[in-house]
Formats: C-alpha cells, structure tokens, sequence
C-alpha cells in the first residue's frame, strides 16, 4: 500500500506544459484507431516514414518460386534487414522462428494457381488467424479490369470491414493481367478504387512515366512492387526514384531473393528507401558487401 501522504507531496501535474498530441506521420491514417497505427508504425519506420517489406508470398498460387525454393536456407539470412515479411500462413508457421521481431504482413487471398485464371480469388485466411498470427496488415490480392474483378474488390472490402474490427489494417495489392497496360493511368485507377473502398495501404508497381501521379491522386501510402528480376542497379534505380516520387517504401521480392547475392541487395536496397542513398552508391554498397 503507497504512503498517502507521500503521494501528496510527490505530486507534479506540470499545468504550464500542454500535453503533446502529435499527429499520425503516415499519409491519410491520422483518424485511424491506436491499434492499426500501432501495427502500421511496426511495418513502417517512424523515423523515415518508409518500409522495406520482403515479398517472399509468391508460392500461393505458383509453388517453389526460383529463389523460395528453400526458405530456411535462401531467406532467413535476409530477415534481419527487412522492416517487414509479406508471407503466407504456411511458411511462416512452418519456418520463421516465433522470435523474429519483423513485422508480418500475411497473405490471406488466395484459392488460383497459374494453372487457372488468377483473377477467380476468396478470401483464404480466418481473421482468427491472423490474429492468432500477430500479424501487422493482412494482404488481398485486387484485379482491376480482371475478369474476376468484382471479386477481388469484394474480398478487399470484406478484409478492411473485418480487419477494422480488430484493428488489423488491409494492404491491397494491385495485380496487372497479362493483357493489361501497365502506365500511370491504369494504376491511378486501381490505386484510388482500393483505397476509396477502404484500403490502408496499397501495393503498387512503378511506372517510368507519371508515378508521382499515382501516388499523389492515392490518399494512404503506396509501396512499390518489385516485379520481374532486372539488373541489381536497375532495380536500385526503380526503388530511388519510385520512393523520390511519393512511395512509402518498397514491397520486394525477386529483385532481391533472385540477385546474385540477396543478403547484399536487401542492404543496398533499405540504403536507398531509408538512407536516401543514390542508386549509384547503393550499387557501390552492393558490390562491396557482395564481396565480402
Ligand atoms: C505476388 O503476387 C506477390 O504479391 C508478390 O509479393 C509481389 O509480386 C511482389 O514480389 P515481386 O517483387 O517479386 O514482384
């Protein structure tokens, strides 16, 4: 029992200090719950307001991806240095340890393989289980111009409906048929339609021309997709200029776990979305650490 009238005494209420109350530092999350930016401060760095998440996901729908073959062997070297892991259920129960201290983003759209039309998803996660999981986003696949399209939009609207329940926030990550023109316009579109419909953040892929565009018509943070496996100096450039345009970040996967040496590229590429390196000395930092 605390002495009460010592209590009295130790008393300091500071009534010249006003207590701070800061503003949220993502873009267009500043009226969300304590619990979301919570989980949304674990996948974004709060001191650079950027993320580099590790897109290792790739085997729901086209199995042991070149480079995922072997998880425990290719990828958990690499955890240290990303802010955060993009995964299924499957992998991260069945091989990251329960200790990493990375935030997850799962993936819990699924039910195609590339055997079939992609674009026919559901939701493929109980929210039971993501928050079993401890999970920080929760990742649904959206086809705009798709054939399943409606679909797709439902299941993300279902997602942040049930995600916001929790307090669980929901990326949509904009998927681009094969068909598909990949230009500013077509992700403007996608962009606003998912985060009009309630998406927290949103995973998009770069365009040469006009993605400051894109990620200014978005009003939640936007993450870049990696896509196909370019030259590591190629792929250091696209992440400089899409994060130099307006994105919170990068999404990667084969640009890193598919390069000559992925430990060296996961560095090279958190130097330039958090370090505002060059992609010329982040290149540089790659070949260096490449040779160690
Ligand atoms: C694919 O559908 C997954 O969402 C991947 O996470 C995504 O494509 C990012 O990986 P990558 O950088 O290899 O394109």
């Amino acid at each position: 029992m605390p002495d009460v009238d010592e209590m009295k005494e130790g008393k300091k209420y500071y009534t010249d200090v006003p207590q701070q109350t800061e503003g949220f530092f993502l873009k267009g999350s500043n009226a969300l719950d304590w619990g979301m930016k919570n989980r949304l401060a674990r996948i974004f760095n709060p001191k650079t307001g950027r993320t580099v998440m590790l897109a290792v996901d790739h085997g729901y729908f086209q199995g042991p991806t070149t480079g995922l073959e072997r998880i425990d062997i290719n990828i958990l070297p690499l955890v240290p240095y990303a802010d955060t892991l993009m995964l299924t259920r499957g992998i991260l129960r069945s091989i990251v340890p329960p200790s990493v201290s990375q935030s997850i983003v799962l993936r819990v759209s699924g039910g195609t393989s590339i055997l079939k039309e992609l674009s026919n998803e559901e939701i493929a996660v109980d929210i039971e289980d993501s928050i079993r999981l401890n999970v920080c986003a929760m990742a649904v696949q959206v086809f705009i111009g798709g054939e399943y399209e409606r679909q797709s939009i439902i299941n993300m609207t279902k997602m942040v409906d049930i995600g916001t329940r929790y307090g669980i926030p929901t990326l949509a990550v904009t998927a681009v048929g094969k068909d598909m023109a990949k230009d500013a316009r077509y992700f403007r579109l996608a962009t606003r339609i998912c985060a009009e419909l309630g998406a927290h953040y949103i995973k998009t892929y770069y365009v040469e021309d006009g993605f400051e565009t894109v990620t200014a018509s978005c009003p939640v943070p936007i993450v870049m997709a990696g896509g196909k496996k370019l030259p590591e100096l190629d792929a250091l450039t696209m992440a400089c200029r899409a994060v130099q345009e307006g994105a919170a970040g990068v999404d990667m996967g084969r640009n890193i776990f598919q390069s000559e040496s992925p430990v060296a590229m996961i560095q090279a590429v958190k130097a330039v979305v958090h370090d505002n390196e060059t992609p010329a000395k982040a290149f540089d930092l790659y070949n260096t650490l490449k040779n160690e």
